[in-house]
């Protein structure tokens, strides 16, 4: 890593009056008295010296440094942060879903995860979205009552707040309860994707309500959007803590409104949800080590498989954007997908052999197959697995405080906006996260259908996940947080910013904007950014990958922190997004 070379760079980007002036679309009063504080700053870039908060929404960010600024730590921060955002973020923040946190936690100097994944309902079976011609029936897994599993979110920031949190939990949960009840001013982000999903909220009376004016047009920029249900919910939180969501007020309407719409979430599914504390997956790249998420998420397992085997290359002979260097990063991706096909799944149910896939040594093996100047072909690797597209929402957002403590969280509800699916009077979207499970049991295929054993549905288990968040250390100590949505492409983006900084010496802003690329094994196909160069893609195509440019993939809001302590937020610029420093 370069480190004077980033240093220059980020200091002159902290003196850019944009990079430091309020976040969009606050004027609200829920945020507006910590705006009026000294030594603060919310834009795209902030660097301080003491905490720093990267969301994608501005009234989060805000929330969350607030909560620093008040004294609590990076876990207090990241649970209201949390809660914020499924106020101000519905298209990803939640209540109703699940997710994950890496967390470092500096007076124990100790890593640790948090798993608040959804879990499949205790009457769910492994052939549920089968239709009677043995194939998935349309949309099933994917919107309305079925497609949910049972949420995680409330369970895991309370797990966190009991185990590793410092203020009063009503502290946390409070500035999301005022953001509901007194309303928001919508961006022109948020006006624009909720306008963009306002038909599919048609069967679903309770999310019109929430998310629709009263004739069920779409709001427009600038509109205030009340979420009074919401706000009743997120206040029987606040009150009496998660036993309101699993066991109290807030679980008898959301048990209620799917025994009537044939959903199969039961009050004993929510009573016997529990949040997990595990051991991270570790390893090591260039001399930096790597924290990240294990199953049932896949993306600490095969980001730290990608790394191991782009360790064997020197990477650093070439620039970010050298089609040579993108080969490589391709051809490690394809391998890491073939095995998160092939092995991973939720571990309380199955073996995942982490220790092998992670192992420098498996790495070497798969290397010396990997030719530089030539695109492999996946249907020849996986041909034992093989028999016969996904979403872009999620959220992830990063925390480091004045002790050095940091929270990477990566949280969804799968897809923008999830199932759709809202119970009456409570004011939060239902994740689709059933659709994660391979729903076809069997069949994998070039078009990218998974089908193995590992990742099939069954009662109380967890659906893979590619959520990845990611803390980089260097002497023991943190010095990037990282983490993205994208679905499958998040454990590829993760990848791309760690490359970036610690190969090609690109200062964290830089490092997150450089273009994305994107294999998964199957379609044997290499998604890059609309904005990478057409020579680039040429070049790929020449090493016979059928390579093409559309679209952005992820947003990834970072930190780094120098040697010297200061904290640098970046905001990805591909969504919205605000970083936060003090
Ligand atoms: O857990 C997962 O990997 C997915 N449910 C995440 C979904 C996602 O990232 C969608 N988009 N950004």
């Amino acid at each position: 890593m370069r480190a004077t070379r980033a240093m220059v760079i980020v200091l002159s980007l902290a003196l850019i009056p944009s990079a430091c002036g309020a976040p969009p679309g606050v004027g609200n009063s829920a945020v507006a008295g910590a705006l009026d504080q000294q030594a603060r700053s919310i834009g795209m870039l902030a660097i301080g010296a003491n905490g720093a908060v990267a969301s994608v929404d501005g009234f989060a960010t805000a929330v969350g440094l607030e909560v620093l600024m008040d004294g609590g730590n990076a876990i207090d921060a990241a649970i209201a942060v949390g809660f914020a955002l499924a106020v101000t973020h519905p298209a990803a923040g939640n209540i109703g879903g699940g997710g994950f946190m890496t967390i470092y936690l500096a007076e124990e100097d100790r890593y640790t995860t948090l798993d608040f994944r959804e879990r499949a309902p205790l009457g769910a079976t492994a052939d549920m979205y089968l239709g009677e011609d043995g194939r998935p029936v349309r949309g099933l897994n994917y919107r309305g009552w079925l497609a949910p599993g049972v949420p995680g979110t409330v369970a895991g920031f309370e797990l966190a707040h009991q185990t590793y949190g410092h203020l009063p939990w009503e502290r946390l949960v409070e500035p999301a309860v005022r953001l509901a009840d007194e309303g928001i001013l919508l961006t022109p982000y948020l006006a624009g994707s909720l306008a963009s999903v306002a038909e599919s909220f048609e069967p679903f009376p309770a999310s019109k309500k929430a998310f629709l004016k009263s004739d069920g047009t779409p709001h427009a920029s600038g509109d205030l959007l009340r979420q009074p249900d919401l706000a009743w919910s997120l206040r029987q939180i606040m009150r009496e803590g998660a036993a309101a969501f699993y066991t109290g007020a807030v679980a008898e309407r959301l048990a209620a409104a799917m025994s009537e719409n044939g959903g199969l979430i039961t009050m004993e599914d929510l009573a016997a949800y529990e949040a997990k504390e595990r051991d991270p997956v570790r390893g090591t790249y260039r001399g930096y080590e790597i924290i990240s998420m294990p199953p049932p998420s896949s993306g600490g397992t095969i980001l730290v498989e990608m790394l191991n085997i782009l360790e064997t290359f020197d990477m650093s002979q070439y620039e970010a954007s050298d089609p040579a260097a993108i080969h490589l990063l391709i051809e490690a991706m394809r391998q890491g997908y073939l095995d998160r096909a092939t092995y991973l799944g939720d571990a309380d149910f199955v073996d995942v052999p982490i220790d092998r896939l992670t192992s420098k040594e498996y790495a070497h093996q798969v290397a010396a197959g990997i030719e530089p100047t030539r695109a492999r072909r996946s249907a020849a690797l996986g041909a034992e697995i093989l028999e016969a597209p996904e979403s872009t929402e999620t959220t992830h957002y990063s925390v480091v405080d004045v002790w050095g403590n940091v929270v990477s969280t990566t949280y969804t509800i799968e897809s923008g906006f999830g199932s759709r699916a809202m119970a009456a009077g409570t004011g939060f979207l239902l994740n689709n996260e059933m659709s994660d499970f391979n729903a076809w049991p069997g069949v994998t295929d070039e078009r990218g259908y998974i089908g193995t054993k590992p990742n099939l549905i069954a009662p109380g288990k967890r659906m893979l996940s590619s959520m990845t968040p990611t803390i980089v250390a260097k002497d023991g100590k943190p010095v990037l947080v990282v983490g993205s949505p994208g679905g499958k492409t998040i454990i590829n983006t993760v990848l791309r910013v760690i490359v970036n900084v610690v190969d090609f010496g690109l200062p964290l802003p830089d490092a997150v904007r450089e273009p994305r690329v994107h294999h998964q094994w199957m379609p044997d196909s290499v998604r890059l950014e609309a904005t990478s160069a057409a020579d680039t893609i040429a070049a790929l195509r020449g090493l016979g990958h059928d390579a093409s440019g559309r679209g952005l993939q992820g947003d990834a809001h970072c930190i780094f922190i120098y040697p010297d302590g200061a904290r640098l937020a970046v905001a990805d610029p591909r969504r919205s997004g605000a970083a936060g420093a003090y």
